[in-house]
């Protein structure tokens, strides 16, 4: 994933524990003592390693962290760094998650070894807004409930987030529900 992930990770853990505790979680991961390079795709595992040292360190399981990372991404680095680019994608929640695939390609003119995911949204009759979510990473379902939960507050909607279907196989959508308030 490209530095600007891994550096928001990082910017995420100084911010909550201190940066000594950023750089018990470096070591750890076997990262040497050098700034992430926003635009420099790094492999994945890298990431993957660094959020599994984070959990050992901080004693926090690493679905916590992806949580945690979610809400971060959008309410702080996404909002701070590319709210412009953001308000062109939807004027509402459904519209904007429907936009999301178009907005990674956007993001893709400028970083083009990105490998995005990809979104659908349906809204369903009583109101529940259903979200497919396909990507060819594992384990980052928690971190979109965070990213869903950070665009409600964006959006300032009241739903609910949950994961409603986890994938079976990587060919497979998570499948999460947005349930507005009773
Ligand atoms: C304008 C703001 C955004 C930028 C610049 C951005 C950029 C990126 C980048 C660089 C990656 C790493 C993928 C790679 O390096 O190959 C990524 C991944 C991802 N993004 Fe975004 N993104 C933005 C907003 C969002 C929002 C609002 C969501 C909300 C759902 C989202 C969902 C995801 C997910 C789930 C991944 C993980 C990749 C995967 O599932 O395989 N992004 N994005």
């Amino acid at each position: 994933m490209y530095g600007l992930i891994n550096r928001s990770i990082e910017g995420l853990i100084t911010a909550r524990y201190g940066a000594d505790r950023w750089q018990a979680v470096r070591a750890r991961a076997g990262l040497a003592d050098e700034p992430f390079v926003s635009m420099r795709s790094y492999d994945d595992s890298l990431t993957y390693a660094l959020v599994g040292a984070a959990s050992a360190e901080l004693g926090v399981p690493a679905e916590a962290l992806l949580e945690a990372f979610g809400q971060h991404w959008t309410l702080h680095v996404a909002h701070a760094s590319y709210g412009d680019m953001l308000r062109h994608y939807g004027e509402t929640l459904p519209e904007f998650i429907g936009n999301l695939d178009a907005m990674h390609t956007q993001v893709a003119a400028a970083m083009p070894a990105l490998v995005p995911p990809s979104f659908r949204v349906n809204e369903r009759e009583d109101g529940v807004l259903v979200v497919e979510y396909r990507s060819t990473r594992a384990g980052l379902a928690p971190m979109v409930v965070g990213l869903l939960q950070g665009l409600c507050v964006v959006f300032q909607t009241d739903h609910t987030v949950r994961l409603a279907r986890a994938r079976a196989s990587p060919d497979e959508p998570d499948i999460f529900e947005l349930h507005p308030a009773a």
